[in-house]
């Protein structure tokens, strides 16, 4: 796979698909994390002198042109962390985006209008792949978020295009994420939370064959609880997992993983009786666990001291309901503590540590939901492939 500045990009239509899926509130854009992580591929190609085209998706909008998914807020966001103006075009292919295309000089970036307005974005369907080609002499993919779909985008456009490479924020996730998985500074410790064990059986089974010790929490835990036998009272369990979460124990034994799960709580009737919570180590009937503990918390931040390497993803508890997400916030800090070589993912883990307000003493913070996951499953992300 070539980067980007292994390219020649001077004078050329560089067309650079990137990740600018963004949360937005009436149409503001509420957390610029994707934008600011594709800054370094965009200023290079800028100042390479090349005509700068970005492509993205932006929601789910089912190949319609739904406006309140419009990418004109990022524009605005874009040109003013550029601080210089970048224009939307009003579609992503046709004769009027190919003119503005044309027209762009060196060292200027055009954004395009929402790929996903477009059903034949999803469908990878050859023809509007052909369409974006025809903006291209060199294709950039720098959306690592969107590398586990096979879309026109991020796969049927690189076969079209000869001179095509990875951006700077592709290449670092890789790098980062690619070093959990063949060579981590050891110890390798993984932390797994959220809210089911289905969602993260693959990824459970991946790095059980890599990880020293593996920590989990989050509604999760409590199905791994009740297999060994604790009450769970009210806590979210997944029934129809317990098999599961029992052979995945088995299979942590198996290997010498030291695998700990959460011995105090934070309980409640519900979450929304958070005046209720309680600190216990056994659940009581009627209650329900919705964080970590104290205790736990002491062992999961002594667990990551003691890394060499450390994964995250998934918060340790209801973290969006105080006193619910002390456990989550605590994981945040300890991490930033540590010596170790920190890797986040995921949007509530990550967000938790944006909150906590040491995102700068984190090694590398994923902007890939689902990709990271994959990638960590093992799997061959198709966007990474069409590079090849
Ligand atoms: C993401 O936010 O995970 C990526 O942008 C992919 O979006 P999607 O799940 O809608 O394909």
């Amino acid at each position: 796979m070539k980067l980007i500045d292994q390219l020649d990009l001077a004078g050329k239509r560089v067309f650079i698909r990137v990740d600018f899926n963004v949360p937005l509130e009436r149409g503001v854009v509420t957390d610029r994390t994707r934008i600011e992580a594709a800054l370094p591929t965009i200023r290079h190609a800028c100042a390479s002198g090349a005509r700068v085209v970005l492509a993205s998706h932006l929601g789910r909008p089912k190949g319609k042109a739904v406006p309140e998914l419009s990418l004109a807020p990022v524009a605005e966001v874009l040109s003013s962390l550029l601080a210089s103006t970048v224009a939307l075009a009003p579609d992503c292919v046709g004769p009027e985006v190919a003119a503005m295309v044309d027209d762009l000089g060196p060292g200027s970036a055009l954004l395009l209008e929402n790929l996903r307005f477009h059903a034949e974005e999803e469908k990878n369907d050859p023809a509007f792949a052909r369409q974006l080609a025809e903006l291209a002499d060199v294709y950039i993919n720098d959306a690592f978020g969107t590398a586990h779909r096979a879309h026109a985008s991020t796969v049927g456009i690189a076969a079209l295009v000869s001179e095509r490479g990875a951006g700077f924020l592709l290449e670092r996730e890789c790098e980062y994420l690619g070093r959990v998985m063949t060579h981590p500074k050891r110890p390798l410790v993984a932390i797994l939370g959220g809210a089911k064990v289905s969602d993260k059986i693959s990824v459970i089974r991946s790095l059980l064959e890599r990880v020293d010790t593996l920590l989990i929490g989050g509604a999760m835990a409590y199905t791994f609880l009740r297999v060994a036998g604790e009450n769970t009272g009210n806590s979210i369990v997944e029934e129809e997992q317990l098999d599961l979460a029992a052979s995945l124990r088995a299979e942590a034994e198996r290997r010498g993983i030291n695998l700990l799960l959460p011995n105090d709580h934070v309980v409640a009737a519900s979450p929304q009786d958070n005046r209720g919570a309680l600190t216990v180590n056994k659940i009581p009937n009627g209650k329900m666990g919705l964080d970590i503990g104290p205790q736990t918390i002491d062992r999961f931040s002594k667990a990551i001291a003691e890394a060499g390497t450390v994964i995250w993803n998934g918060p340790l508890g209801m973290f969006e309901v105080p006193p619910f997400n002390a456990g989550t916030m605590a994981v945040a800090n300890a991490l930033a503590d540590s010596d170790a070589i920190s890797i986040v993912g995921g949007g509530d883990s990550v967000a938790a540590v944006v909150r906590s307000g040491r995102a700068a003493e984190i090694t590398h913070i994923s902007t890939g939901g689902g990709a990271s996951l994959e990638f960590l499953e093992g799997k061959t992300l198709p966007g990474l492939a069409a590079l090849e």
